[in-house]
């Protein structure tokens, strides 16, 4: 009995797991949208310009956030509300699944 229990909650468990991963943007795709972001952001997310925050590695639920902020006009800056306003919600999560599964230089051990 105990053991189906758990059988039971572990495979639960695992469903809704797996669901909450496919809702939260697809990486490949993501990938491809980045294009228009590589110029300002590097392809993976790793900027070299220091005026341009580095997204590899960032939390992808403060990437949707960012973006739908700067769609809104919660978050003001010119550039990226120009970049965020063709944007839809499905592309807001895949770009935030691809940026978030980079490795970020300020995620990488310190020499
Ligand atoms: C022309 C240069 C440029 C392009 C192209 C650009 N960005 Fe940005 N991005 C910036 C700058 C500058 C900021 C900092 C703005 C600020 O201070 O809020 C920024 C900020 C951001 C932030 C907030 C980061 C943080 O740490 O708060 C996100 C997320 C972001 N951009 C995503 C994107 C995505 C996704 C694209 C492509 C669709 C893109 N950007 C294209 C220049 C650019």
């Amino acid at each position: 009995m105990i053991r189906t229990v758990f059988v039971v909650m572990t495979s639960l468990l695992l469903a809704f797991n797996s669901f909450s991963v496919s809702a939260k943007g697809d990486a490949a795709a993501g990938q491809e949208k980045s294009a228009a972001c590589a110029a300002c952001h590097g392809a993976d997310g790793n900027s070299q310009i220091p005026m341009n925050p580095i997204l590899a590695g960032q939390y992808a639920d403060y990437i949707v956030r960012a973006l739908m902020d700067y769609k809104s006009g919660a978050r003001q800056n010119p550039i990226m509300a120009g970049m965020a306003a063709g944007l839809s919600k499905e592309d807001m999560e895949d770009l935030a699944a691809y940026f978030s599964s980079q490795q970020g230089l300020t995620t990488l051990p310190r020499p």
